[in-house]
């Protein structure tokens, strides 16, 4: 069984974690679901989360019954109009943006000698860290569009955790997503999911808000975590 001291790494989603991201991607996406006639809801703002670009597209399709009534060309031009919304959007960002208590997270990180990456699908990540000033912490990002296959498959963890010499038992994985939490448990890293327990159930461990997301708090949760 995997102690608190076999941990040397954390691995971080971005969107919903870092930053309240998840919101300005679902403003971002619900135009194109009015225009596509999808209907809006809550399960299916849900299921977005975590996804990449082209797939969430495709379950707003899918949503709206109408997967096969657009040509790649169009599927790629309602896709680049949702990234143009969507960086409007996060061009307002700023520091205050930070999600409670993620800054001292990860000064305590640091502080400790904990290894850090960054594992987003967002493409747009490097832009999101650089408006947040969070980019000197995140020396390590993986790049998504080097990736096969999205979340929920466990490929972009596994590949954080070689970025910082890890594998990925040595590590914990922090995700808001069910999708996110299902690529972090396939990775083999330990799954810390902040958010709605129910939603997140299959995480090793929960925190209802990143304001609980603190070394010792991190401690004594995993401590009573007995995932082999
Ligand atoms: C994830 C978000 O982090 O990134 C998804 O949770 C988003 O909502 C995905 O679709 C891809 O982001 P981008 O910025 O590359 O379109
Ligand atoms: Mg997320």
């Amino acid at each position: 069984m995997r102690q608190w001291h076999d941990i040397k790494g954390i691995l971080f989603d971005l969107d919903g974690v870092i930053t309240a991201t998840a919101r300005l991607h679902s403003q971002a996406w619900q135009q194109i679901a009015e225009q596509v006639q999808a209907p809006w809801t809550a399960a299916l703002q849900e299921q977005l989360k975590g996804i990449d670009r082209m797939h969430a597209l495709d379950l707003i399709l899918q949503a709206a019954g109408k997967q096969a009534a657009y040509s790649p060309a169009e599927k790629q031009q309602l896709a680049a109009a949702k990234n143009t919304k969507y960086l409007e959007l996060v061009h307002q960002l700023t520091p205050t943006d930070i999600l409670p208590g993620i800054r001292v997270f990860l000064d305590q990180l640091q502080q400790h000698g904990y290894q850090i990456a960054l594992a987003s699908a967002s493409k747009n990540a490097p832009t999101v860290l650089h408006q947040l000033g969070l980019a000197t912490f995140f020396p390590e990002v993986v790049d998504p569009s080097t990736l096969t296959q999205g979340k929920p498959a466990p490929e972009i963890y596994l590949k954080a955790a070689s970025l910082i010499g890890l594998r990925p038992e040595q590590c914990i994985g922090i995700e808001d997503a069910a999708a996110g939490v299902a690529a972090i448990n396939a990775s083999g890293a330990l799954s810390v999911g902040i958010g709605d327990r129910q939603t997140l159930a299959a995480a090793d461990v929960v925190f209802a808000s990143t304001a609980e997301l603190t070394l010792p708090n991190l401690r004594q949760a995993i401590g009573g975590v007995a995932r082999g």
